[in-house]
């Protein structure tokens, strides 16, 4: 466990936010999980969320189950984006840009993990690739003009994964083309998402642009959907399993860190934030260690050139 949590032994909780009348957030996949949690708590202190689902009807259900736990006054809508296409979520940046007029925080939440064979998407990635990292680089970038006109914030959700398989950007084979693994292109995703979150720090740096902050977090183990909806019988089993044992924490501690980096005033934007205690798996929230590789600036770099590239988005500074 960290000592230096500066949010105390505990760590930190939601009791820490206050009222959120009048800010907007912007979150991706809600029907489940740290996203669902973290819809609810931010509408529990009179936020305004827009959720960005790939199902309406799951959607509308979730809309639903918000209203009941919480009354039907909260401000909660759905845009329909799926992150594995290009094409939708270039649409659903537009409706985000026409139905709100501020971003206070875009909560990049959304993924699939551990596909168990290569799947590619329509625009051409790794299924785990296209959705956890291309889909949200193009919309972090289509909604920029309107965070940096707010103030804002990007939260990046990855994962502790980013620190296992290769621990790097597979350049030469990014869609795994040779000795796909789960795990391995599911990491890759998760440590893109990072990497790029501090590419992007120090992008708005050399523009002098001191309005955005980034920030990179992950939920630890949390007892979600994550591994049913994507994952492989024998993924399920291990991770179901794993679920009975103290590995595990419910959603809701899994939505702490992600809620920190878009209300806490003042967090330090270069630090790696999820739970503290064993493996960085559960435990209270705050910051803690983060490997080299993913603040490697060659990386980055060339992992932020190729992704504008690849889009064909690219970032107005
Ligand atoms: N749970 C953990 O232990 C754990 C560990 C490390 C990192 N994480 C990270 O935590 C975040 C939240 O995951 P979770 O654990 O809460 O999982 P979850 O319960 O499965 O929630 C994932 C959400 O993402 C949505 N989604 C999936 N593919 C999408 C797409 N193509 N377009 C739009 N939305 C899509 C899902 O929607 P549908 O309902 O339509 O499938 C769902 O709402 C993820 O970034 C995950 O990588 C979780």
């Amino acid at each position: 466990m960290n000592k230096n949590n500066q949010f105390g032994k505990q760590g930190w909780t939601p009791d820490r936010i206050k009222d959120l009348s009048g800010k907007t957030f912007i979150i991706t996949g809600t029907t489940s999980g740290t996203g669902f949690e973290a819809s609810r708590i931010l509408l529990s202190k009179g936020a305004k969320v827009m959720m960005l689902n790939r199902n309406p009807k799951k959607a509308a259900d979730t809309i639903a189950a918000l209203k009941e736990k919480l009354g039907n006054t909260i401000d909660v809508t759905n845009i329909t984006l799926d992150l594995g296409e290009q094409d939708s979520v270039k649409k659903a940046a537009a409706k985000v840009l026409e139905q709100v007029d501020r971003i206070d925080a875009l909560m990049c939440n959304a993924a699939i993990a551990q596909v168990p064979t290569q799947k590619i998407t329509k625009d051409g990635w790794e299924s785990q690739m296209g959705v956890n990292y291309f889909g949200h680089f193009t919309l972090q970038a289509l909604l920029f003009p309107m965070i940096n006109k707010s103030r804002g914030r990007i939260v990046a959700v990855g994962s502790m994964g980013y620190d296992m398989g290769i621990k790097a950007i597979k350049f030469d084979d990014l869609n795994w083309d040779k000795n796909y693994t789960a795990n391995d292109a599911y990491s890759q995703s998760k440590l893109a998402q990072i990497m790029s979150i501090f590419e992007l720090q120090d992008r708005l740096e050399t523009a002098g642009n001191t309005a955005v902050k980034a920030y990179a977090c992950h939920p630890g183990s949390s007892r979600t959907n994550l591994i049913n909806t994507s994952g492989s019988l024998m993924m399920k089993m291990i991770f179901g399993l794993m679920k009975l044992s103290p590995l595990t924490q419910p959603a809701e501690n899994g939505a702490y860190p992600e809620l920190m980096c878009a209300t806490e005033p003042d967090l330090d934007q270069t630090a790696f934030y999820g739970p503290t205690g064993r493996s960085n798996w559960v435990g209270p929230v705050g910051p803690h260690y983060i490997a080299p590789h993913a603040k490697d600036k060659a990386a980055a770099k060339r992992l932020w050139d190729m992704s504008e590239k690849e889009t064909g988005v690219q970032w107005k500074f």
